[in-house]
């Protein structure tokens, strides 16, 4: 079974990509032939600044090394270090039908907030079925908002076969955790870099703290048992605790006599004991910025092989 997936490098990580994406990564490491890549040719459409670019491209990738991806056991590379990803974008693109594009998510969700769409925001999904079809991927491990773009990756494989009467794709499957799928942020929305309701991984942990305390909730006494539906804290608290705490966790919560702020500080207990191992591999990793080169070279190498059939498959089949 081959495994991929990838993460953009447009900001810093929160939990939301840990618990939705990167957790699985992990734990998938050993069910098959693992990918993971740094979309970082995905990040060009938010992010406008080579420098930035640059920065945030080593940060994801020292992020998906410090959570546990190992690159004895999984191919970790960059989207931009295997060239023939923009010639299949083009070539998948030409059989994309506009109107699978005018309905995505990605780009209905932007104009609706008045962002002035742009090629790259519109042709979004072209490159991220490329990413996935390109290595015969079996399984694509990802959080519920990705599932539309796999479920394109799978119509347009199939319009491209049969538009050239060729097996070129293999079609992939999403694999979606469904107590993770979507992670709340802590104002009770889908946890997300443009909404500004993230709990990071790696950055200021003062900061990350404040926000950890200031998680919404709603006015229940201390007293009273506390409502387990749309409650951010309580989702949280589940998906962080670990197994063996979280039944009296949840036997407390129903039962009343804390404050929400006695459960704030239990999810500061279990994100600390979580992140404060993978954040001081972060800050050695930071240190040895060629070690990461070295790793993201070799992933590349290794990436490149294992497209390479596909590419020429692909190539044959439209007469390159
Ligand atoms: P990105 O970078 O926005 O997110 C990376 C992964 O994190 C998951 N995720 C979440 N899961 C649960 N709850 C949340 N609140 C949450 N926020 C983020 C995402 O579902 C994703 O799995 N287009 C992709 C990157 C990409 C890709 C690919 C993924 C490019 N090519 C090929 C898979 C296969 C993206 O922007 O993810």
């Amino acid at each position: 079974m081959r495994i991929l997936s990838g993460v953009q490098s447009s900001g810093t990580l929160h939990i939301g990509n840990y618990y939705g994406a990167l957790k699985q990564f992990v734990d998938l490491q050993n069910q098959g032939e693992a990918l993971y890549f740094i979309a970082n040719l995905h990040a060009l459409t938010t992010v406008r600044d080579a420098a930035l670019a640059r920065k945030l491209t080593f940060e994801t990738a020292v992020a998906f090394l410090a959570l546990g991806v190992d690159p004895k056991r999984s191919v970790l590379f960059r989207q931009s270090d295997v060239p023939e990803i923009t010639e299949a974008f083009w070539v998948l693109g030409t059989v994309v039908p506009m109107a699978h594009l005018e309905r995505a998510h990605s780009f209905k969700d932007k104009v609706a907030k008045g962002i002035a769409p742009d090629f790259g925001l519109f042709a979004y999904p072209v490159l991220m079925a490329v990413d996935i079809l390109l290595y015969d991927s079996d399984k694509v491990p990802v959080g519920k908002d990705q599932k539309q773009h796999i479920e394109f990756a799978r119509d347009w494989a199939t319009v491209f076969n049969t538009t050239y009467q060729s097996q070129v794709f293999k079609l992939p499957e999403p694999q979606i955790q469904e107590a993770t799928a979507v992670i709340p942020g802590i104002d009770g929305e889908k946890m997300s870099k443009s909404y500004n309701n993230t709990i990071d991984l790696f950055g200021d942990l003062k900061a990350i703290e404040k926000r950890i305390k200031s998680v919404k909730t709603d006015s229940t006494p201390p007293e009273a048992p506390k409502p387990t539906e749309n409650n951010a804290l309580y989702q949280l608290l589940k998906i962080m605790a670990p197994p063996s705490e979280w039944a009296a966790l949840d036997q407390s919560w129903r039962a009343g006599g804390q404050g929400y702020g006695h459960f704030k500080g239990k999810l500061l207990e279990h994100y600390h004991a979580t992140f404060d191992g993978p954040r001081q591999r972060y800050q050695e990793l930071v240190a040895d910025p060629a070690e990461v080169e070295r790793i993201l070279k070799d992933g590349a190498d290794r990436a490149r092989n294992i497209a390479a059939p596909v590419v020429s498959r692909l190539r044959k089949a439209v007469g390159l």
